[in-house]
């Protein structure tokens, strides 16, 4: 009884958070084509809103595009010379590494087994040999031009294509990537580049304990980032 309640609780507060996304959040949910649940995603229109209203300069970025869901939603409230820019393998998932729990292990067993099972009851994004290819056509439907210029998919390891891809500074990142060191690596190539003001959602800080130690760890070293937010994400920004 007391599941079923909560679960009922969920429900009515997913639809709640649901009705307060904005058309564009909302369409590529029923699309499937996002695992951010509604909360996550208002919370990133919210944070993008703020950064817009407060003119803080520099690119919008997504580390972690998958089927291109959040990414819509980010590139869609570009604004001014703003760019952005999503770096994703497009290939399945790299697998964790020491510092990450058994339950990402877990979870990583189960992609490369071959059995997971996509949103929407479709193919595993992560099976797909046309992934990229896939985003810039839903880019497309989505009114968003990949032009390599104002919107730039970048397609590679972040350990291999963040060196000579971050240039220009930062207003806003999504990181959604899971495991304890690409976490890491982007946080720590963030810090110097995100402007005052600026802020880096976690995705994964409340889902995967290596995504918690590497925030936790980039945080310790570099006093003018701050944590200001825990749920339904983390939020750092660049004080
Ligand atoms: C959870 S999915 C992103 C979900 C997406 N943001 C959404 O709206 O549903 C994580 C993505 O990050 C990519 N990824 C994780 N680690 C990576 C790395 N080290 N280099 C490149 N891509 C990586 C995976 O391949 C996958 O496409």
């Amino acid at each position: 009884m007391l599941a079923l309640t909560r679960r009922i609780g969920r429900r009515l507060v997913a639809e709640y958070d649901t009705l307060r996304l904005g058309a564009v959040a909302r369409q590529v949910r029923r699309e499937s084509l996002t695992y951010l649940a509604p909360a996550k995603l208002r919370s990133i229109e919210a944070t993008l809103d703020s950064i817009r209203a407060r003119a803080v300069p520099g690119d919008f970025l997504e580390f972690g595009v998958a089927l291109g869901g959040s990414a819509i939603v980010i590139a869609r409230r570009l604004d001014g010379a703003r760019r952005f820019i999503g770096f994703d393998r497009f290939a399945r998932i790299p697998p964790p590494g020491p510092r990450d729990p058994v339950e990402a292990h877990r979870r990583y067993a189960e992609i490369a087994s071959g059995r997971s099972r996509g949103l929407g009851g479709r193919t595993y994004y992560g099976y797909l040999d046309d992934l990229q290819a896939r985003v810039v056509a839903t880019f497309a439907r989505h009114g968003l031009e990949v032009d390599g210029d104002r919107i730039r998919l970048v397609a590679g390891l972040f350990e291999e294509t963040l060196p000579s891809a971050l240039g220009r500074p930062v207003a806003f990142a999504h990181v959604d990537c899971d495991w304890y060191d690409p976490v890491r690596t982007c946080l720590e190539a963030l810090a110097p580049v995100l402007s005052p003001g600026g802020a880096v959602v976690l995705d994964d800080y409340n889902d995967y304990a290596g995504c918690r130690a590497a925030t936790h760890d980039v945080l310790d070293r570099h006093d003018e980032l701050a944590l200001v937010a825990r749920t339904p994400h983390a939020i750092v920004v660049r004080r």
